[in-house]
């Protein structure tokens, strides 16, 4: 058996070929199922005990050398001048990748969280599947209070304790369970209310909440903040106004409302001729729901803040229907180019 495989080494190591049949015919000669090495290894088990050892050295090395030789000549067998036209052809246009975007109501909620991350204001998120106590009762909803019927719930109809939420405001009672104050913070997150989908309303949206909760915490400072916001969003020159409202977890609520970016004040068919766009709810959180919440509230007073994202978008980039939010055509979404 070793001369057998000394021999069969001896044509493997002359052997040459002009083309890939050849190549191929090698191959299985050596390889293939009936091949000459599956051959030797199967009579491998006649060999006498003691020239194993010797044997499966030279067997290996045959194996070795076969799959060596195989390997050299496929690769000698490509065409020189065709691998170098190729590497070399430095004029070939490259694929053209197209580049997504950023979807605008990220672009916005990531502005929104920008600009009150630079005044200190730490961000949270937590489920949008929410009980009645977070997004009702501990916010000062009284049971059977008309209040509710404010927001169209989408309730579980084998839970009447569980529903999604109609507001980000479920996040400010989160927090205030979880940490004491002072409390700073701003919630992002999907809302949902059982509205008719139409160019202003949808049954999902967005809304960022704001809370901040310490000893002091004053309504000049809610209207300082706000203030800060609207310029940071709008732009330098923007001015705010609030307006007397009621949501029943703040004492007082107001509705804020900024300048009109679009025509500056001077009056057009997105302000409706008044100069001003309505953009959040806020107001001095009432002390009813820091008590809910174990906050003493003799010692701590808070403000809060809620607004849409959609709303605040199309504001920003002047689109006048909502529903091109949610239909992914990439003519609307081709045109949102962000670095944030
Ligand atoms: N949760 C209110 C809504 O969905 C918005 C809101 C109003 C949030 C006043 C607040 C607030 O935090 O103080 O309409």
């Amino acid at each position: 058996m070793q001369e057998k495989i000394q021999k069969y080494l001896e044509e493997v190591r002359s052997f040459a070929i002009s083309g890939a049949t050849e190549l191929e015919e090698f191959r299985l000669k050596y390889l293939g199922r009936k091949g000459i090495l599956p051959e030797l290894f199967n009579s491998f088990k006649d060999v006498p005990n003691d020239r194993k050892r010797e044997t499966g050295l030279l067997l290996n090395d045959l194996k070795n050398k076969v799959e060596e030789k195989i390997n050299a000549l496929k690769s000698s067998l490509v065409d020189p001048a065709e691998t170098k036209h190729e590497a070399l052809d430095l004029t070939r246009p490259v694929d053209h990748l197209q580049a997504g975007s950023r979807h605008p109501l990220s672009i916005v909620r990531n502005q929104i969280i920008d600009i009150f991350s630079r005044i200190g204001f730490t961000v949270m998120e937590d489920r949008e599947i929410e009980d009645d106590w977070h997004n009702f009762t501990a916010l000062n909803f009284p049971e059977e209070h008309p209040a509710r019927d404010m927001q169209d719930t989408f309730f579980i109809e084998k839970h009447p304790d569980i529903a999604l939420r109609t507001h980000t405001s479920s996040v400010q009672i989160r927090s205030m369970e979880k940490f004491k104050p002072p409390i700073r913070m701003i919630f992002p997150g999907r809302v949902f209310r059982n509205e008719v989908i139409s160019a202003r309303a949808h049954c999902i949206f967005h809304q960022v909440e704001g809370l901040y909760v310490d000893k002091n915490v004053s309504f000049a400072d809610l209207k300082q903040t706000l203030l800060y916001f609207g310029k940071e969003m709008f732009g330098d020159k923007t001015e705010i106004r609030l307006r007397p409202s009621y949501f029943p977890f703040t004492e007082p609520s107001g509705e804020l409302d900024v300048s009109c970016n679009i025509c500056g004040g001077a009056g057009c068919n997105i302000c409706k001729y008044t100069g001003w766009v309505e953009i959040l709810g806020c107001g001095m959180v009432d002390p009813a729901v820091l008590e809910n919440c174990h906050i003493d509230s003799s010692i701590y007073t808070g403000f809060a803040f809620g607004m849409g994202i959609e709303r605040t978008t199309m504001l920003k980039y002047q689109i006048r229907d909502l529903r091109l939010f949610f239909e992914n055509d990439l003519r609307f979404l081709k045109q949102f180019r962000s670095a944030i």
